[in-house]
């Protein structure tokens, strides 16, 4: 595995690899790896000859007092593990070489950006798109990995990678939860025994309004009532928010059909988790 820091270093691999016509899977991250982001990239390297992970901790997606400098980290162990799934390039940029000059270009993604997730956080989603679009722009014609887990980042990808005609296939794969639930995330590491018991209320709250809407109820406003109560009962864990909309679009709905999404986030001690299902499938 080539573990590199350097944007001009990823041209050469990439080169080399596109004179051998190989196909190139990519997988970014921000580091502090779990089994999440290893479905990612077992999936990439599957899929494609080559596969290049990036780990860069993006300050454009943090804002002023979010978590950007207690962002846990552990890049011995990620290496590792790269090493170990067969991952052929791991770029790790200081934020220096990512933004050199001052960054005066941004990437929106209208409508997209300032609801739901981005209606917490205004600044968030811009900051993602912006380094993805570098990203897509460094790697070039690829295969780009995404989690679930993060369903409003995924269709804010997915829709400029098909409005700025990228050459990347933008794919989404499943969310990894631990066997009680939770889905995995870096933040997890923030929680107390007893937080970490008490977020199990965010699954759980997805789980019992996806059985309902399997039982025949459809109200999008009686699943969601239904979710916050689920949610009020869990002390240590205070909703931020719960929406139910159309699951490409982002639009707010009604009515549950087949293709809604339903979107959840709340803070448990130091950590603000995020969640969704497709009622139809449930959480799994
Ligand atoms: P990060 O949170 O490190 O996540 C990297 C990728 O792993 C994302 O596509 C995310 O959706 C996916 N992922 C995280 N937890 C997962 C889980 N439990 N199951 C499946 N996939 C999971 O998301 C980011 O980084 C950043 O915003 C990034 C896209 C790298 C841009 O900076």
């Amino acid at each position: 595995m080539k573990l590199i820091s350097q944007v001009s270093e990823v041209h050469e691999f990439i080169d080399e690899y596109r004179a051998q016509k190989n196909t190139i899977g990519l997988v970014p991250t921000m580091g502090f790896l779990h089994e999440g982001h290893i479905s990612l990239m077992q999936r990439a390297a599957n899929e494609n000859d080559k596969t290049i992970v990036t780990i860069f901790v993006n300050p454009l997606q943090f804002a002023e007092g979010e978590d950007l400098s207690s962002y846990p980290q552990n890049l011995e162990k990620d290496i590792n593990e790269c090493e170990a799934i067969g991952v052929d390039l791991l770029f790790i940029p200081s934020s220096e070489e990512m933004y050199s000059q001052p960054i005066l270009t941004s990437v929106q993604v209208d409508q997209m950006m300032s609801t739901i997730e981005g209606a917490s956080r205004p600044t968030h989603f811009s900051g993602v798109a912006t380094v993805v679009a570098k990203l897509f722009n460094i790697v070039g014609p690829c295969n780009a990995y995404f989690g679930e887990k993060d369903w409003q980042q995924l269709q804010v990808i997915s829709t400029m990678a098909r409005d700025l005609s990228f050459r990347v296939k933008v794919l989404g794969c499943p969310t990894v939860r631990q066997s009680d639930g939770l889905a995995l995330s870096s933040r997890n590491a923030y929680l107390t025994p007893e937080e970490r018991e008490a977020a199990t209320a965010i699954s759980r709250s997805l789980q019992i309004a996806s059985e309902n809407v399997q039982a025949g109820e459809t109200s999008a406003s009686v699943i969601k009532s239904q979710i916050v109560d689920e949610m009020t009962a869990e002390a240590l864990a205070t909703l931020d928010y719960v929406e139910i909309v159309e699951g490409s679009s982002l639009q707010t709905i009604d009515q549950i059909t087949e293709g809604t999404r339903i979107l959840i986030a709340a803070k448990v001690g130091k950590a603000r988790l995020i969640d969704n299902v497709n009622p139809y499938f449930g959480i799994k």
